[in-house]
């Protein structure tokens, strides 16, 4: 199970965003937070700073979409040029045409589900996923402390991609850092997303070297 370490450009300077992509370039993706303060309290940014990013640079982009109506706006952040699309399973209405939709255009199709929202009843949609995303925060915001809680659901994910025999990656996304990824990585978790442990160091893309180190161990 090859770890990969996504550092989250929420917590990065929004003026200066080129160069804060490059400052993590040897990372596996860039995760990128859309909110439209409806699915959540609070608003960043949209698909022309997305295709603007794609140009910006090579690191792919991993974009996490915490938008209402995410089967009207997916498909344009694909055409933006994300590599991975993640939407809510909480706000999609017709998942599985979905993640359907953003595979044919050509990107990973990634369901995330908040704290609140269990796994099992979508054991049935995994094969049509190439990533689950399991928030460890309530999401909206970055620097939230890890919610310990969610601990078990990653280990009942990690089990139902064991039985069904799926490629499916396993992303955890709130609250990683050095002193939490252990526990994701022991969990079942593989993609981790980090926001303020990665551009809230003095060095990011050394942050992004420590936590694969650990994450590996
Ligand atoms: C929160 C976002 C996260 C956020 C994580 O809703 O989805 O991606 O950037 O930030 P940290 O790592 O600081 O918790
Ligand atoms: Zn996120």
């Amino acid at each position: 199970m090859a770890v990969q370490i996504n550092p989250s450009i929420l917590s990065a300077d929004f003026a200066r965003l080129a160069e804060e992509a490059k400052a993590v370039e040897g990372a596996d993706w860039l995760h990128v937070d859309v909110m439209d303060n409806h699915f959540v309290p609070n608003l960043t940014l949209g698909v022309p700073v997305v295709e603007s990013l794609a140009r910006a640079t090579d690191t792919p982009l991993d974009c996490h979409l915490m938008i209402e109506a995410p089967d009207r706006w997916a498909p344009q952040y694909v055409e933006a040029g994300a590599g991975s699309v993640t939407f809510h399973a909480e706000a999609a209405a017709a998942p599985v045409r979905l993640a359907r939709e953003i595979r044919a255009k050509g990107a990973r199709a990634a369901m995330a589900l908040k704290p609140a929202t269990p796994v099992e009843p979508y054991e049935d949609l995994l094969p049509e996923l190439d990533m689950l995303l399991i928030m460890t925060v309530e999401p909206g915001f970055g620097g939230q402390a890890f919610l310990d809680i969610m601990l078990p659901k990653i280990r009942r994910t990690r089990e139902l991609i064991r039985k069904h025999g799926l490629e499916l990656w396993l992303q955890v996304d709130g609250g990683v850092s050095d002193s939490t990824i252990e526990r994701c990585a022991e969990a079942g978790a593989d993609v981790f997303v980090a926001g303020s442990a990665v551009y809230g160091a003095s060095d990011p893309a050394e942050a992004v070297r420590a936590l694969r180190t650990r994450a590996e161990a």
